[in-house]
């Protein structure tokens, strides 16, 4: 591969970059803020306002079934300490939901099932705007209090840990409307209205701009959505279309399910005037990739690669997890792609074989392992782009990843930045992530050898799949696999902020 072929990869990096900046400014300034509920305080950055005391702060008294207590406000991930929420267990969710796609306004039942995990009093949703008409527990009705992006729920009596729970909230209006998002840009992007279409990218804290959720990756959870749209509108989500039903009115009610578990940030749906292109990977895996009319054939034609590249990964890493694979084409021109699991988001002009390889590389690492925290960010992000790389160097030959290894070490090592396992809650997709996150990857293959390389990419997927994964988890699978004693190396490469060495490659960074 020439350098210039390598620049430009590097390009689409800092283009998402860039365009995710642009987006959380032009929404933050044309959002309203005078509807419904109270804008999240300005320092908090999960929503919660100061009224509920402390969040993520241990119980004041430990729960037991004489004493239940309330469910904390916030899961404590490093990062994002009010994200998600204590005291239970999302099992599954019900998703059902009515978009009128010209006004924009939606009106929805959504069901948690739970099981409690402490003896609780009440429990929390993440949910941001919108109008709540109704909330059940078990079919009854309960008392609740909106407070920023909490959503409390008083349980009509106390559960005790290990009870099952079903908690319903009905709800309307315009998502992404009546909070004050500047307060809070990680929720800015999440439920995307743009005229003729809807697309979902709510990563990693946008899920609660549709839905009532436990927000937290942490908390994975099957899921069915029954979508009623105007014809001739089509419905795409994750997992596998179960029905089309006849709603009347000129309606239609499109049934999905995903019998995968998934975190919050990787839902979505696609709701628009879409073709749906069905087709298999040579081995036989199903793709329906769903491109709004309007789309290009020579854009469609971009991801006829995906069933080759979709075997070549699950050779290396393991068979496909999931039970169908595609993409959700939007003709709007978004600067990013999204891994939403089974149903990556694009949009019109951000399509290139780097990005496809990207976005499907995540369905084994984000989407069926999942980061722990969202300090993990790296365990998505670098292995995605490594993955991207070792798809480049199946298709166009071995010479092409030194090529890459060497630009992209000479881009970091041009400036300083934090290290790829502990970037800051600031930098979670910034270059260190994604590029000195793939380095370390090679760096590791380089020290341990292509066998036990690759033996623990499969393994660490194996292990944790459908699941969550830490840092220290993939490191114990890197140390367990290889037999080699890798703490100083992981220490350099992804906890200090100096570029290590690749004596390998003869890359230095005091070179630079
Ligand atoms: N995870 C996306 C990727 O594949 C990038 C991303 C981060 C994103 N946050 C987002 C995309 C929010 C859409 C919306 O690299
Ligand atoms: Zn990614």
């Amino acid at each position: 591969m020439s350098k210039n072929r390598a620049r430009l990869l590097l390009v689409t990096t800092l283009l998402l970059a860039a365009s995710l900046a642009c987006q959380t400014i032009t929404q933050a300034f044309t959002v309203e803020t005078d509807r419904l509920t109270p804008a999240a305080s300005p320092t908090s950055v999960g929503g919660q306002s100061g009224n509920d005391g402390p969040v993520n702060t241990p119980l004041a008294e430990e729960a037991s079934p004489d004493n239940p207590q309330p469910g904390a406000a916030g899961f404590g991930d490093p990062y994002y300490p009010n994200f998600g929420n204590g005291g239970y267990d999302a099992l599954h969710y019900i998703i059902v939901l009515d978009a009128e796609i010209g006004p924009n306004t939606i009106t929805a039942e959504v069901t948690m099932q739970a099981a409690a995990l402490e003896d609780l009093t009440s429990l929390n949703l993440d949910f941001v705007g919108l109008e709540v008409d109704r909330v059940a527990v078990d079919g009854v009705e309960a008392q609740y209090k909106r407070s920023g992006g909490e959503l409390t729920i008083y349980l009509p009596a106390p559960l005790s840990a290990g009870e099952a729970i079903s908690v319903s909230v009905a709800y309307h209006g315009t998502p992404g409307r009546g909070v004050d998002l500047s307060s809070r840009p990680e929720y800015e992007i999440g439920w995307g209205h743009y005229g003729e279409g809807v697309y979902i990218a709510g990563e990693p804290g946008g899920a609660s701009s549709w839905y009532p959720v436990n927000e937290h990756p942490s908390d994975k959870a099957t899921y069915e959505y029954h979508i009623t749209v105007d014809d001739p509108n089509v419905v795409g989500a994750n997992g596998l279309l179960q029905e089309t039903i006849p709603a009347g009115d000129g309606e239609t009610t499109y049934v999905w399910a995903s019998v995968h578990p998934m975190g919050s940030y990787l839902t979505t749906l696609a709701i628009g005037e879409f073709d749906l292109e069905t087709s298999q990977s040579p081995e036989g895996v199903l793709i329906r990739n769903y491109f709004e009319e309007s789309i290009a054939q020579s854009s469609r034609n971009e991801f006829d690669v995906t069933g080759e590249m979709l075997d070549y990964f699950a050779s290396l890493f393991g068979p496909y997890p999931f039970e169908a694979y595609g993409v959700a084409v939007h003709d709007t021109p978004l600067g990013f792609a999204l891994e939403t699991q089974t149903l990556s988001v694009f949009g019109s002009w951000f399509i290139n074989e780097e990005v496809i390889a990207h976005e499907l590389a995540h369905m084994w690492f984000g989407d069926s392992v999942t980061l722990a925290t969202w300090q993990d960010i790296w365990l998505n992000e670098g292995f995605a782009t490594y993955a991207s790389w070792l798809w480049y160097e199946h298709a166009y030959g071995d010479g092409i990843m030194d090529d890459i290894v060497n630009d992209y070490y000479d881009v970091m090592a041009s400036f300083p930045h934090q290290p790829p396992a502990d970037p800051g809650a600031d930098n979670l997709f910034s270059d260190t992530v994604y590029t000195r996150g793939a380095l370390a990857l090679h760096a590791l293959r380089l020290e341990v050898g292509e066998d036990s390389f690759f033996d623990i990419l499969y393994t660490y997927h194996e292990t944790y799949k459908y699941g969550n994964a830490s840092t220290a988890d993939f490191m114990a699978v890197a140390q367990a696999v290889s037999g080699q004693d890798l703490g100083d190396f992981f220490q350099a490469w992804l906890y200090e902020t100096e570029l290590p060495d690749i004596p390998q490659l003869g890359l230095s960074a005091d070179d630079f």
